[in-house]
């Protein structure tokens, strides 16, 4: 067997009706529901967020991880680079599973730290991103096993037959991408993964300054925006639509009550888009929002519980000096 391996989940087609379901699903907000709620906000258009990740989108994150606002990268390698032989130690790991694991940058101070492990599973839907990361991998470690998978950690994922115990990685504040019942129920599918024994480290950004949160999110040189941006692109090339990114405005706000960022899309002026390969019309009134993707922010009380709920021990609390992000270990019982 080849040391890197390379596993579509998913027919390519497949990909293809998601995108279109996402959107018919997001862009078509029914009417109905904004006039039962009176008064009320109305309900504002959205696309899953899954959908910024292509060639482009994967670069431009990277891009991200390096800006001076964006701390979270920063802060959760602090913790690795801190943590790393006391993850190792606590999980023996000889299989690391890693969802949404991109570039698989951080990840390299894990598998210093674990030199018995046999196998690393990278899991994105970024087939640019798990190519790249795979293949410098191999080079890099001769030895390990690469068995990257193309899927959407948010469906039924088959992992492959690969030694115990697993350590399954979910870094980046990802996790924070999800809505709280669709995190619910992703955290019941990583559980339903495990065996008793199997561990779960898992990356959250926690509740801080409005200020520092926003410009992580808004950042002075645009590159944020041109990744909120992106996903429009990726619209207009897949779905033949003909969105004009210079019509909509970036924007990030911090949500008190729910304690998230919002990233929406700000239509600058009443239009009309066309998604031929729907054969859908979206109509856009000057300022209204898309909504783009959520990024939730944490508190210990909250992600312990969300675990437990889960089937899941928290047994490990790892925070940076600052305090802004979080490391935790849990395991399957
Ligand atoms: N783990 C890396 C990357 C975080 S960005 C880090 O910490 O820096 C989020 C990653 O998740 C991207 O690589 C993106 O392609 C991937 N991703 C987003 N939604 C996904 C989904 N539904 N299924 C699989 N991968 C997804
Ligand atoms: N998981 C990252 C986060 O929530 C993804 C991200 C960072 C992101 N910056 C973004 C997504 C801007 C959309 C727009 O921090």
């Amino acid at each position: 067997m080849s040391p890197f391996q390379l596993t579509r989940t998913l027919p390519e087609d497949a990909t293809d009706a998601a995108l279109r379901s996402d959107v018919l699903r997001g862009l078509t907000v029914p009417q109905a529901l904004d006039s039962a709620r009176p008064g009320g906000t109305p309900i504002p258009k959205t696309l899953p967020p899954k959908w910024f990740y292509d060639a482009h989108g994967s670069d431009l994150f990277e891009q991200i991880t390096e800006l001076p606002e964006y701390y979270p990268t920063r802060a959760e390698r602090e913790i690795l680079l801190a943590r790393a032989p006391e993850i190792a130690a606590a999980t023996a790991a000889r299989t690391l599973v890693e969802l949404g694991s991109g570039s698989s940058d951080k990840t390299r101070h894990l598998l210093d730290a674990m030199p018995g492990l046999h196998t690393y599973v990278p899991v994105d839907v970024s087939e640019s991103a798990l190519r790249q990361a795979g293949e410098a991998l191999i080079a890099e470690r001769p030895g390990l096993h690469v068995h990257a998978l193309i899927a959407d950690f948010t469906a039924a994922l088959t992992l492959p037959d690969t030694p115990e115990p697993r350590l399954v990685a979910f870094l980046g504040g990802t996790v924070g991408n999800l809505l709280p019942a669709e995190r619910a129920a992703f955290l019941a599918s990583v559980r339903a993964l495990m065996s008793p024994g199997d561990a779960l480290l898992l990356g959250t950004d926690l509740v801080k300054d409005a200020s520092v949160l926003v410009a992580a999110y808004d950042d002075a040189a645009g590159v944020t925006a041109e990744f909120n941006k992106n996903v429009l692109t990726v619209v207009n090339r897949e779905l033949d639509a003909d969105f004009d990114l210079d019509a909509f405005d970036h924007v990030a706000r911090w949500d008190t009550e729910n304690e998230w960022i919002e990233m929406r899309l700000r239509s600058r002026r009443a239009q009309t888009v066309k998604i031929t390969a729907v054969d859908l019309a979206v109509d856009f009134a000057a300022g209204e929002d898309l909504r783009t993707e959520v990024s939730a922010k944490f508190r210990e009380n909250g992600v312990r519980g969300e675990l437990a709920a889960a089937g899941l021990k928290l047994t490990h609390w790892w925070t940076d000096r600052e305090a802004r992000f979080a490391l935790s270990l849990s395991m399957a019982r």
